[in-house]
């Protein structure tokens, strides 16, 4: 049997990975999966449930009781969590204030990185997040860390009307203690400050072709 293959996108807050990652699903056809909207979507639901997101015992009993579903709609990937849907509130300025908290628990990560791994026991994933080239995937040979400039980063939340602090985010995901935002060993780096989504995507595929994917079979 075939196995599945998995390209892992990296990096830091607003630096285009959604945006990238959803261009390679529609040019490679890979299912898209945010693995951001999983921790957002576990962060929302402890604030509904008034969970203190602080108290790490706290939230490690409210993840034993809930009951997250994975799965994919088209090319992306989605996430019920007790049987709803988040819809918007994934990004609300409440969940964008409190997902890196939920994130830095280690059992949070331990669920969700299970969750991210069955992907690909049924399809080939895009799949972008923080640790995925460093922990989910880390025998892809196809990996790539992308960033821009904090001031791009800033005004690509503001211009979409998001309250988030990106700095803020990015510094405590690069300084917890389990699976930290990193460059993975063996990706490449791309700076997305000064390209078009379109020259983004060019770039990203050369990068994924000197890999070794093949871009002509997955046309
Ligand atoms: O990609 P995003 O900004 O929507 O992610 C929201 C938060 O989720 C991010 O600040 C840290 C966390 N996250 C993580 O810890 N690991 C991942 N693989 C993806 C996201």
């Amino acid at each position: 049997m075939k196995s599945h293959i998995a390209i892992a996108i990296d990096g830091p807050a607003a630096s285009g990975k959604s945006t990238l990652a959803g261009r390679l699903s529609e040019r490679l056809n890979l299912t898209m999966v945010n693995s951001g909207e999983m921790y957002r979507a576990v962060t929302w639901r402890l604030l509904d449930l008034r969970v203190d997101v602080s108290d790490a015992s706290a939230v490690v009993e409210a993840l034993g009781a809930m009951d997250l579903e994975c799965g994919v709609e088209g090319r992306m990937s989605t996430i019920k969590v007790d049987g709803l849907h988040p819809g918007t509130e994934l990004r609300s300025e409440a969940v964008n204030r409190s997902v890196s908290t939920v994130s830095a628990v280690p059992e949070v990560r331990r669920r969700l990185v299970e969750l991210q791994r069955e992907y690909l026991d049924f399809t080939d994933v895009v799949m972008e997040g923080r640790d995925i080239g460093s922990v989910v995937f880390p025998d892809t040979p196809f990996k790539i860390y992308i960033d821009a400039d904090a001031d791009v980063r800033a005004k690509r939340r503001t211009d979409v009307g998001e309250v988030d602090s990106v700095l803020d985010r990015d510094r405590e995901d690069s300084s917890r203690k389990t699976a930290p935002l990193m460059v993975p060993d063996g990706a490449a780096r791309l700076d997305t400050s000064k390209h078009t989504i379109e020259s983004g995507v060019l770039a990203a595929l050369e990068i994924l072709r000197g890999q070794g994917l093949d871009l002509e079979e997955r046309s």
